[in-house]
């Protein structure tokens, strides 16, 4: 048995349905829409042994122990409260039933976020500048951007025995780089730009974002680099009392 968190569309969720083919996976996660895109893919896919839940990971209660492994591609950053999150998560597994996540590093060091972010602001795409230039605040996203608070928050979870290792890809982010700009124009901080500057209208923006990820494109899409944590973490043999 394994769990998706924040599964999303399902994509790892079906991955991993994959690989354990005579064991069964539940997807979890807040959205209902992309739950019901993640149903359409599995069907789609043939794939029997997924069940997908509309439901918070940080609350929602488990069956205790009722899980082998639990798995997160970006979808654990964004818990109001990620110890009892993670807390959570690691009470649905069995004793040594093993948490692996991945999640962004630093977002000066992640040229995904600082080439869009940097076109919309019309400043020099440099790291921290464009870091320091965002109007928001910090971007929930990079929550866990810290190894040794990653460390801390499991460890205060209940977890033991955590590995973090850097992984550097280069990732999708559409087929054409108009596909790709309206990627970034529909979510995240490069959409709260947009909705926050009066000035900036939608064209506009989209004519910045070309622009800039245009050296981006290649024949299978627009690929920006990108790097995160992969983090794994076992759920004791014996865990201790009160969390
Ligand atoms: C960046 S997306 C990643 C989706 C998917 N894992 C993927 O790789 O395509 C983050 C997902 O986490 C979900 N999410 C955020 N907080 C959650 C929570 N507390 N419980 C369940 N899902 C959550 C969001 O709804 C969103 O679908």
């Amino acid at each position: 048995m394994c769990s998706t968190s924040g599964c999303g569309t399902g994509g790892t969720t079906r991955l991993a349905a994959c690989r354990a083919r005579n064991g069964h996976v539940t997807g979890i996660d807040l959205s209902a829409p992309m739950l019901d895109e993640a149903r359409r893919a599995t069907r789609a896919a043939g794939l029997d042994n997924i069940a997908f839940e509309h439901a918070d990971a940080q609350t929602r209660a488990f069956p205790p122990g009722g899980f082998d492994a639990a798995i997160s591609r970006n979808g654990v950053m964004f818990f109001s409260d990620p110890v009892a999150a993670f807390a959570n998560v690691r009470r649905a597994l069995r004793p040594r039933g093993r948490l692996a996540f991945s999640c962004p590093q630093r977002p000066e060091d992640c040229e995904w976020y600082v080439v869009p972010v940097a076109a919309l602001l019309g400043i020099p795409p440099v790291g921290r500048s464009v870091v320091d230039a965002y109007p928001g605040p910090a971007p929930a996203m990079f929550s866990l951007a810290d190894p040794a608070h990653v460390t801390a928050l499991l460890t205060r979870a209940g977890f033991t025995d955590v590995s973090i290792d850097s992984v550097e890809i280069a990732q999708h982010f559409g087929h054409t780089v108009d596909e790709a700009a309206e990627a970034f124009l529909g979510s995240g901080p490069t959409r709260y730009i947009v909705e926050q500057d009066a000035e900036l209208t939608y064209r506009e923006a989209h004519a910045r974002l070309t622009a800039a990820l245009g050296p981006y494109a290649t024949p299978g899409g627009v690929l920006l680099p990108a790097r995160y944590w992969l983090v794994s973490t076992e759920n004791p043999e014996v865990s201790r009392d009160g969390v």
